[in-house]
Formats: structure tokens, C-alpha cells, sequence
């Protein structure tokens, strides 16, 4: 690591970050911030961190905050990322709530860092894959990010080829999204299941929700430990007494809240501590 990228100019747009989102770039991946803000540098007409720093601290300039907030995220998603664990839930997540809640023939879902909506489009194929078994059901989707590009783009529902080849097979790309002159666009109907929010995850949903299940998976790595062990105590809130939720492939909630334990064998699962061990889901 240079000096520069130790520079005062670095730390305060590190900072930046952090403080919108919670997101950190440790010293060690600060080398990066000029390439990827290499958009913004281009439309500004500006050149290096020192000269960004001098213009965000100019009169008038407010809005360029949010740029470089939005342009330093991370959103890489694609379809059915991780399929494993789209697979848990079809093998045993879903089963277990179809069971557990057919009664109230409802489920309450909440996808949060959904990023341009790859991750709730899955699950909500996931539930069109199995139409006859939800017949009857309301599965409501709320699919949330901090970024409102990102939301913008999930609204949209429009991707690029690269895009739909990214976890779908022919057959899933011919039957969910129609080819249109600016790209796949989604069928309408399958859009309709997700209710996107711009949102920051750090900040408590509506204090009455419950969720059945959450999916919050690849958004917190870049957290440094206390905040997520926050970001575990408000999903936590938000849960259902016998909610799941589900994190990324290599993520745990393990040692950063004692509100959340990991459901044995499975890959990133974990449900509310407290739950009988006969009630808690062991797979
Ligand atoms: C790497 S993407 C993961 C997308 C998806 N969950 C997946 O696994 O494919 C991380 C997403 O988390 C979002 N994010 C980061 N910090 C956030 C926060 N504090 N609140 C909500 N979303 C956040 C980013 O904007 C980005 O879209």
C-alpha cells in the first residue's frame, strides 16, 4: 500500500461509505477507490481523491456525495447465486413454513440487499416453479437496498444477455422473460410478487412486520463486527419466532449475536435462539 492510499483524501471517502451504509474499505482495498469511481472522475472532470474531496466539500455539490456512495457499492448478484442454497429452500425451508403456515396461507418474505433483484426473481421462480403447491397462498416479497440505482434497475426489470445467462437456463429465460429491443424484460406477473424499497438495513423496518423467512446474503461481509452484529439484532427483530434466514455461502451469524444460531448442516441458515430445540429445524 502506498502512502496515498493512506491519505487523508482516501480515509474521508472510506468514511463516506461507511457512514451512508455501514460498508468499510479497509486500508488494504483503498487502492481501488480511483478505479471504481472512475465514472464519476470522467463526468466531473476531475482526476484524482484529492481534487474529489475538494469538490465535495464545495457549496452546491450535495448530490455528488451520493454518487460516489452509489458508485463504491457493491452489487454484484446474479440469478440463482449460490443455487445450494436456493435448493435448501426448496428441499426444506419452504416445506417446513407450507406446513407451519397453512392456516394462515401467508408467507412474509424479506430479500435484504437484493441489489438489481436477481435474488427475489429467483425466489419468486422458485415459487412459480412449485404453482400448484401455493395455490391459494399470498407470498409477499419485499426486496430491499440502500442503493436506489440498483432499485431502480430491479423495478425496471429489464437485463441485459449477459445478465439473464447468469444462473438461468434457456428454458428459464424463455418462459419468465420476454426479449424486447432494451433487453429481457421480465414477465410482468413475476414482477408483480416483489415489492422493491430503497432501504437501509441498519435503520428497523416497521417494528410489526414478521417475516417467515429473510434472505440477506454477500451484504454484510464488508461490515466490521459491531455493526453486524447490529445489522444481526434487527433482522432478528423482524423475524417470525420460527423464521429462517438465510446468509451467503461463506457467512455466519456465529459469535456475533447470541439471538441467532446457525441450523446444523446447512449452508448458512439460522433461525431465532430460543426456538425448542424440537421446534428448531434441524436438516
Ligand atoms: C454484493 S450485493 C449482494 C446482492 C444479493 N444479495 C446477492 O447475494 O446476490 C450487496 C448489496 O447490498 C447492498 N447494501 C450494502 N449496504 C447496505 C445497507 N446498509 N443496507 C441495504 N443494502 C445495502 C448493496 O447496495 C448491494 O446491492
Amino acid at each position: 500500500m502506498s502512502a496515498q492510499e493512506d491519505s487523508i483524501s482516501y480515509r474521508i471517502i472510506a468514511d463516506l461509505l461507511e457512514a451512508r451504509t455501514g460498508q468499510q474499505i479497509d486500508r488494504g482495498r483503498r487502492w481501488r477507490i480511483p478505479t471504481t469511481l472512475a465514472t464519476v472522475f470522467r463526468k466531473r472532470g476531475i482526476s484524482n481523491v484529492d481534487q474529489l474531496v475538494c469538490l465535495l466539500a464545495s457549496p452546491g455539490e450535495e448530490r455528488l456525495a451520493d454518487e460516489v456512495v452509489e458508485a463504491l457499492l457493491n452489487n454484484e448478484t446474479y440469478f440463482f447465486r449460490d443455487r445450494a442454497m436456493f435448493d435448501q429452500l426448496d428441499d426444506h425451508v419452504l416445506p417446513t413454513l407450507r406446513e407451519k403456515r397453512a392456516m394462515r396461507k401467508r408467507l412474509n418474505i424479506w430479500c435484504a440487499g437484493c441489489s438489481t433483484g436477481q435474488e427475489p426473481l429467483s425466489l419468486a421462480m422458485l415459487f412459480r416453479s412449485q404453482k400448484a403447491l401455493w395455490d391459494g397462498w399470498t407470498i409477499d416479497i419485499v426486496a430491499t437496498d440502500i442503493s436506489s440505482k440498483a432499485i431502480a434497475t430491479a423495478r425496471r426489470g429489464i437485463y441485459s444477455q449477459f445478465e439473464v445467462q447468469r444462473g438461468l437456463s434457456v428454458t428459464q429465460m424463455l418462459t419468465h422473460f420476454e426479449e424486447t429491443p432494451e433487453g429481457w424484460k421480465v414477465d410482468p406477473a413475476l414482477r408483480a410478487m416483489i415489492r422493491y424499497r430503497e432501504r437501509n438495513l441498519l435503520e428497523m423496518m416497521d417494528p410489526d412486520q414478521r417475516f417467515d423467512l429473510v434472505l440477506c446474503r454477500n451484504v454484510l461481509l464488508y461490515f466490521d463486527r459491531p455493526t453486524r452484529s447490529r445489522a444481526f439484532d434487527i433482522i432478528h427483530k423482524t423475524m417470525a419466532d420460527d423464521g429462517w434466514l438465510m446468509l451467503g455461502a461463506g457467512e455466519t451469524a456465529s459469535s456475533l449475536t447470541s439471538r441467532l444460531a446457525h441450523v446444523p448442516n446447512t449452508i448458512g441458515l439460522h433461525q431465532p435462539v430460543g426456538l425448542m430445540p424440537a421446534k428448531r429445524q434441524a436438516i
